[in-house]
């Protein structure tokens, strides 16, 4: 695997994997890789010629208060994990090399309406740095196909109406969550944890999935619903950021005419912010 950290280097590569007609699949990450980065490069090696990961921390999706200084940055472990699984070529940009003209002054991607509420409720503007980085990445690589996980469903939803409305050449292909043996979703935020939020962590993936049964068995005061979910995320010392059920394929909030749905949550434990969701029938 070549690791090249300027777009030049990056384009002569794309250019000879494309000069021996290969596929391209592109797996966009923040690195401190796990589980669930894996699986979206063992996805991209089973369906294209040639893999292609990058690694960036964004400093435009992070708000003001939140970890981007702290965010794990582990390159050679990365680098190592990659490799084993299959991967060609990694990107590893500088904030230089990707905003030249500095953050303030770039233009910015906002996606409408899938960016408000939930997460883009609780970080504003994080769903812009989001759009704004995966559009560059997209147009830096020019995959045929890219690889996101279902782990940030909003984020893929957002990813996707970018790529409509934008008019992007690239097939975005969801990968569903990977979860510790205890149930809770692989995340890079999960290394934040101490001894004791860890063994209480599982608790969020636990009360959901006690959620949606109950919604599966025909209970609908929601209200009601929400707020013991609340309770027994708080008797595991989880604070409740937010809880909501969508429709799976528009993310529009749910109503009668929804065929699949999905319960989506995000809560804190201490200063961690963890999110989970669970796509289900009615
Ligand atoms: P990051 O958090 O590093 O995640 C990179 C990709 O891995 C995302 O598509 C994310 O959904 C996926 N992923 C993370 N944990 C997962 C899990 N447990 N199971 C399956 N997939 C998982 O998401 C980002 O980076 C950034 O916002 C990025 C898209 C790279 C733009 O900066």
């Amino acid at each position: 695997m070549n690791t090249v950290s300027t777009l030049q280097a990056l384009r002569a590569a794309i250019a000879q994997a494309r000069s021996e007609g290969k596929r391209i699949a592109f797996v966009p990450t923040m690195g401190n890789l796990h589980a669930g980065h894996i699986s979206l490069i063992n996805h991209a090696v089973a369906q294209a010629d040639f893999v292609v990961a990058s690694i960036f921390v964004n400093p435009l999706q992070f708000g003001p208060n939140e970890d981007l200084d702290n965010y794990p940055r582990t390159l050679a472990d990365d680098q190592e994990k990659l490799q084993a699984a299959g991967c060609d070529l990694l990107f590893t940009p500088t904030v230089q090399e990707m905003y030249p003209a500095g953050m303030e002054q770039h233009t910015t991607v906002s996606v409408p309406g899938v960016s408000k509420g939930l997460c883009g409720g609780s970080r504003p503007g994080h769903f812009d740095g989001v759009a704004t980085v995966v559009c560059k990445l997209l147009n830096m690589v020019q995959p045929d196909q890219a690889m996101f996980g279902e782990k940030d469903y909003q984020q893929l939803a957002v990813i996707r109406k970018m790529v409509t409305d934008l008019s992007i050449p690239v097939r975005i292909c969801g990968v569903p969550i990977v979860r510790d043996t205890d149930g809770l979703a692989l995340s890079s935020r999960n290394g934040y944890l101490n001894a004791q939020e860890r063994a209480n962590a599982p608790a969020l993936h636990r009360n959901m999935q006690a959620l949606v049964a109950q919604i599966q068995s025909g209970q609908r005061d929601y209200s009601a619903l929400f707020d013991q979910f609340k309770q027994d995320l708080q008797a595991a010392d989880l604070r409740l950021d937010y809880v909501e059920l969508r429709d799976a394929l528009s993310l529009e909030p749910a109503d009668a005419s929804s065929q699949q749905l999905v319960l989506l949550a995000a809560a804190y434990l201490g200063t961690t912010r963890l999110i989970d969701n669970l796509i289900f029938d009615l």
